[in-house]
């Protein structure tokens, strides 16, 4: 087994976009961060050394961490934040995975510049065939002229919704429809003729977007590190958490400006408080005319294969293709019968304010998030820490209640009084090791403006069902895929609807569960669950490491 060894320095870094010079928080300087590539395998130590004044974690998105939890990152749920001064050196194997995933900060809203992608190479060989000339990273993220954390701050304090970014970015670029971007153009020159692996990451904060390349067909092979059925598009959606891996061939023939345009732009079920803005990038053409390689005038630019914002039904129909390769090699293990089914709302709430405060929300009131309407709580120690140690000052309970409070109802009338106050805790699910766990998210749609990309830490989880409305518990089993459903680690479910997840419980530890959306995930979209150590020793979660942080 090799060892593969990295040194990530949590640091500032003076960066400037949009005409704005700011002290970015970085990993040793670099925006987006540096690139893990490791193999199939391998055991992994990256040396985290923190060189600011605030806490930090950092989190290896979609790795499974088997028995390793301490090394997950959520701060609070696996591990006390490192702070100032400190390092911590998270250790893990890389087990039965491959393909691109994703790395970044888990502490406040840090993981806005602290980010980078995962990449995992096959031991055998690809499942597709395809001389690929090259893998390009396409890293989607968003830009702040301002600090990130006051916006959470304020956010919070306030009771009203963020202030959004002020542009999205292709690796960390703009692109030229923002004010004093033009030089932060993300350009990818390419061979016509040669095919290439585009690894799609969506590190965004705020949205699950679409991205397209004018004119060039991308056909997915694999998503959150798991190969699917090739399929052939024009454009995908990829929600905060998730990954994409497409083949693109280079066989279109240029104009004379050589460059055809890669825009990304938010999928919104409304447009109302966010940034609705596209940042583009482009594909030069090697040896085409233009040898300067100037972009194209913008006011001729095309995006048409390029949805629109509030194009719900081709975010379904590109969902809906999505299939495990459910392959001999690579077969799809969803479990075909459950031990137990948990039904949560996911949901956006209207609490009240607190006395004598004014709240900037909606209707005097402050905008706060549930499952279940329980709006977790992060407690002060690690839970990973106080459920290992059995301490008795612990911070969370065993009771996340297993279905909503009041059956939710779409057709019952106004949905902003069913999504009132919430309760506030830290209650978690707790399950045997081995159970079979269908968790069903059924999204409230509360002001129609939802969009909740739901993550499981330490697990893939298999979708097996989806749709809108209510889910109904009598008829929709019955239409569940249990050959070749998508595996993955974060699920778009539906705005106004509903998905279906299972989930084998094999990894002994805590495990976060939570929105992508980082302001959902601060007023409470979350949860987690305690996957209790099996019979035989390799069913149980490893003692903590020396250096884990302490709070
Ligand atoms: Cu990508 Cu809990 O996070």
């Amino acid at each position: 087994q090799t060892t593969r060894r990295f040194q990530f320095n949590v640091e500032w870094k003076k960066v400037t976009r949009l005409c704005t010079t700011k002290q970015l928080l970085t990993v040793n300087g670099q925006y987006p961060g540096p690139t893990i590539a490791v193999h199939e395998g391998d055991r992994v130590e990256i040396k985290v050394k923190n060189r600011i004044a605030h806490n930090t974690t950092l989190h290896w998105h979609g790795l499974r961490q088997l028995r390793t939890g301490w090394a997950d990152g959520p701060a609070y749920i696996t591990q006390c934040p490192i702070r100032g001064g400190h390092s911590y050196t998270y250790k893990f194997s890389v087990t039965n995975q491959r393909g691109t995933l994703l790395w970044h900060a888990h502490y406040a809203w840090q993981r806005a510049s602290v980010y980078g992608a995962l990449i995992i190479y096959p031991r055998m060989s690809y499942p597709f065939s395809a001389q690929i000339q090259a893998e390009i990273p396409i890293i989607l993220g968003e830009w702040w002229n301002g600090d990130p954390d006051e916006v959470e701050k304020i956010m919070m304090l306030t009771g009203a919704g963020p202030d959004s970014s002020n542009a999205y970015t292709i690796n960390g670029m703009p692109g030229p429809l923002y004010p004093c971007s033009n030089r932060d153009t993300f350009i990818q020159t390419v061979e016509y003729g040669r095919t290439y692996m585009l690894r799609i990451i969506n590190a965004a904060l705020a949205n699950e977007l679409f991205l397209a390349i004018e004119k060039h067909k991308l056909t997915v092979v694999e998503v959150d590190a798991v190969y699917t059925k090739p399929f052939t598009t024009t454009s995908i959606m990829i929600a905060p958490g998730q990954t994409t891996t497409v083949l693109m061939t280079a066989n279109q023939v240029p104009d004379s400006t050589g460059m055809f345009a890669m825009a990304a732009r938010p999928y919104l079920t409304s447009v109302f408080p966010f940034n609705n803005s596209t940042t583009i990038g482009f594909l030069r053409y090697k040896n085409a005319r233009n040898r300067r390689g100037k972009p194209p005038n913008l006011s001729s630019l095309k995006l048409h294969s390029l949805p629109a914002m509030e194009d719900t039904a081709f975010a379904t129909k590109f969902s809906g293709n999505i299939k495990s390769l459910a392959s001999p090699k690579y077969p799809c293990n969803v479990p075909k019968t459950i031990d137990k089914r948990v039904i949560t709302t996911i949901s956006l709430n209207l609490q009240d304010c607190p006395a004598k405060k004014t709240c900037l929300g909606y209707r005097g009131k402050r905008f706060f998030a549930s499952m279940n309407n329980q709006s977790f709580v992060r407690p002060s120690i690690s839970i990973l820490e106080s459920y290992y140690k059995n301490l008795t000052t612990t911070s969370f309970s065993s009771d996340f209640p297993e279905k909503p409070p009041n059956a939710f109802d779409y057709t019952g009338g106004d949905p902003l009084s069913q999504n009132m106050n919430t309760e506030f805790g830290t209650k978690l699910i707790v399950v045997p090791y081995g159970t079979s766990l269908e968790i069903v998210l059924q999204d409230t749609s509360f002001l129609n403006l939802e969009n909740h990309p739901i993550h499981v830490h330490g697990h893939n989880f298999f979708i097996v069902g989806s749709g809108f409305g209510n889910f109904n518990k009598a008829k929709d089993p019955k239409r569940y895929n249990l050959v070749d459903p998508p595996e993955r680690n974060t699920v778009a479910v539906p705005g106004g609807g509903w998905a279906a997840i299972r989930i084998k419980a094999d990894n002994p530890g805590v495990w976060f569960i939570h929105c992508h959306l980082e302001q959902h995930t601060s007023w409470g979209l979350a949860t987690g669950f305690i996957v209790l150590n099996g019979q035989e020793p390799s069913q149980r979660l490893l003692p903590p490491p020396q250096d884990l942080p302490s709070c």
